[in-house]
């Protein structure tokens, strides 16, 4: 989720390249999610310490038939949906209060969207499982064509918008304020700031499971660039940035590196120690979000926790 160009423009090659030769260097998210990579995301959220899919399953059981009925939304639009396990909480509400007629996942993902459209088809006969397979930093536009404008939810759970870098973030907002009509809503996920020996527990597991993540973005550059990267020679990092509030996951070289990455025609020479920077998970705290919220064009928020305090859904109306 580093990148702002448009995905017409985008070329997966030149951006590797860019983010690889750059200083710091970086490994654009994207890698994060091949096949491998959703299924150890999917063992990720069954880790005892990585409290924010149970939290937020918690807000989603106590609030989901209030958020029907609030929102009357005749469609039910999920961004970065991966398997909509959680979903089917939200959706469960939604079948019984009885308007919804769609839900449009959508994802980067094509096999997690595909599996997940069908376990949902079997689950709820009667309504329309739309799945769109896209990137929400570059196809919002495609939600100007799903559902009736007005009568709208557009879902974002897990904390994914945590994933954002700021410039991404707001840039985000401001995308999906712009396709949105007036009236629709918006519900988003967000992980909140909490004493750092739970958070560096939770990315940084004892099972390994979120080392395997990060390290697998090199197993699938590897096999997609032709490349030659000691998988081995990468020890996974997990850091608090206090002054930022997020969590960022590193991969720091153990020796000198040298490898090919054929299909790019590019060398990558690291040094021992040197680190490559793959994803940030910010945490967040109440007001700043509701700011990020009103400076898109969204008013009306409202926040649900869970009993603990750990995670938040903010629900908010497109003015
Ligand atoms: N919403 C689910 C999954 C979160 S994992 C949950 O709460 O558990 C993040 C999901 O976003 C993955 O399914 C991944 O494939 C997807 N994703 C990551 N980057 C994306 C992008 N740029 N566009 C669309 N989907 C993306
Ligand atoms: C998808 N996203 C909300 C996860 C998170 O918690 O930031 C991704 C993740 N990365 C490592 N562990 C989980």
């Amino acid at each position: 989720m580093n990148e702002s160009a448009s995905i017409d423009t985008i070329d997966p090659h030149a951006e590797l390249r860019r983010a690889l030769s750059s200083r710091p260097r970086t490994i654009p998210p994207r890698w994060l999610y091949d096949d491998r990579g959703s299924e150890l995301f999917d063992e990720i959220t069954r880790l005892p310490e990585y409290y924010p899919t149970e939290a937020e399953r918690e807000i989603l059981s106590a609030n989901s038939a209030m958020i029907a009925e609030l929102t009357g939304a005749t469609t039910v639009v999920e961004l970065g949906s991966g398997t909509s396990d959680k979903t089917r909480t939200l959706l469960d509400a939604f079948v019984a209060h009885g308007e919804i007629q769609r839900f449009a996942p959508l994802d980067v993902s094509e096999a997690t969207l595909l599996y997940a459209a069908e376990v949902l088809n079997q689950r709820y006969p009667d309504l329309v499982v739309e799945p769109v397979v896209g990137d929400f930093t570059r196809h919002l536009a495609k939600l100007s064509s799903i559902g009736d404008p007005g009568s709208r939810l557009i879902a974002f759970l897990g904390g994914t918008i945590g994933n954002f870098y700021l410039e991404e973030r707001k840039a985000f907002l401001g995308a999906l304020s712009d396709v949105l009509a007036a009236g629709d809503w918006v519900m988003i996920g967000i992980d909140l700031v909490k004493p750092i020996e739970r958070l560096i527990a939770a990315y940084d597991d004892s099972a390994g499971v979120t080392g395997a993540f990060i390290r697998n973005a090199l197993v699938a550059i590897n096999r997609e660039m032709g490349g030659d990267i000691d998988v081995g020679n990468f020890e996974y990092v997990a850091m608090w940035d206090s002054r930022e509030e997020r969590i960022d996951m590193r991969l720091r070289a153990s020796e000198p590196e040298r490898a090919t990455l054929a299909a790019l025609d590019l060398e990558v020479d690291l040094e021992a120690g040197e680190e490559l920077r793959v994803e940030i998970s910010t945490k967040f705290r109440e007001e700043r979000l509701r700011e990020e919220l009103t400076d898109g064009g969204f008013v009306d928020h409202e926040f649900f926790t869970d009993e603990a305090g750990d995670f938040a859904l903010v629900l908010a109306r497109r003015a």
